[in-house]
């Protein structure tokens, strides 16, 4: 049970990513990179930087609302330090947007200065929106360009089916460019990929997968499981992950006949409870060598 579940990849997909970001590289003055705040680094594709080719990049961290709060301030400060600004945001009300301005002109204005340089004024800024399925690319687009999605008719050159829309302040964003695909080469990565919904098309063990992020979570936020679940405090510590499940399967009443727990219904239940956000907020990765929050706090 110490091994993250295997997650079954398929290369292809970053091919075809590649292929779509390098037509509209010649279109686009840089990205709006969405990473999940739940999971920062593996909601990240390192290879983003080559394929933007040095444009400049506003990142943010998306579903800051199921995110543990102090996390979110580590991962701030981190990429404030490493040199990518980021802001954390609510896609889905619209929470933290307000920054987005802010966030824009601290890392588009030398493009603004150097066109004013050369005596252009009022020239659009155009932004990819980059990021993993299901991370909140639409809901991002929807929020920022209003409920009735002001279109850009006809901008010529991008592949069929992609958008533009004018947010208002000069900058429009390009839709549906930037089905990033993740790098699963750590299969740490895949499996919290997979924890958060991410990656719907691979094949996982539901199961093991449950198991697993019942183990995660339990190290640092088991409280909280034993709450949701009404389980003693020390039923962390006496069950394995698997006995957790089966624990947690009987409390439900998830019996199949004979009174044997429906392992398989159980595990499904628990991963939907995490992705509805049941357990609160909770963060799945640090930034590396920060020692971990204390959930009390
Ligand atoms: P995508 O374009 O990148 O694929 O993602 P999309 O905007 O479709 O969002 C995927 C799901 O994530 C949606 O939920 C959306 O509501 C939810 N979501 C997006 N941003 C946030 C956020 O900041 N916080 C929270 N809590 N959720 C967010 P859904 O279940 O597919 O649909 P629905 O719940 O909106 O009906």
């Amino acid at each position: 049970m110490n091994e993250p579940v295997s997650v079954q990849w398929f290369p292809g997909h970053m091919a075809k990513t590649r292929r779509l970001m390098e037509r509209c590289l010649p279109l686009i003055d840089g990205a709006v990179e969405i990473a999940d705040a739940r999971i920062p680094a593996s909601s990240r594709n390192p290879e983003l930087d080559s394929l933007l080719a040095g444009k400049p990049r506003l990142l943010l961290l998306n579903k800051a609302d199921m995110a543990d709060e102090q996390a979110n301030r580590l991962w701030l400060n981190y990429f404030e330090k490493t040199g990518t600004p980021a802001l954390p945001v609510d896609c889905k009300t619209g929470k933290g947007l307000g920054g987005f301005a802010r966030l824009a002109q601290r890392q588009l204005g030398h493009l603004v200065q150097k066109y004013r340089d050369r005596g252009i004024t009022g020239r659009t800024l155009r932004l990819m929106v980059v990021g993993i399925p299901n991370v909140g690319k639409s809901s991002f687009i929807n929020r920022m360009a209003g409920g009735a999605r002001a279109k850009v008719a006809d901008r010529p050159g991008v592949t069929r089916g992609n958008q533009w829309f004018a947010i208002g302040g000069g900058v429009e964003l390009l839709d549906t460019a930037g089905v990033l695909w993740p790098k699963f080469d750590d299969p740490a990565v895949g499996e919290r990929l997979a924890f958060t919904g991410a990656v719907r098309d691979v094949v996982v063990d539901v199961e093991a997968l449950a198991a697993r992020l019942l183990q995660t979570v339990g190290l640092r936020y088991g409280d909280r499981l034993c709450e949701r679940y009404r389980l003693p405090p020390e039923a962390l510590k006496e069950y394995d992950p698997a006995g957790l499940l089966e624990a947690i399967g009987k409390k439900r009443g998830m019996l199949l006949p004979g009174g044997v727990v429906n392992t398989e219904r159980t595990a499904v239940a628990v991963v939907d409870d995490y992705r509805a956000g049941k357990w609160g907020r909770i963060t799945l990765e640090l930034p590396e060598a920060e020692p971990a929050p204390d959930p009390a706090e």
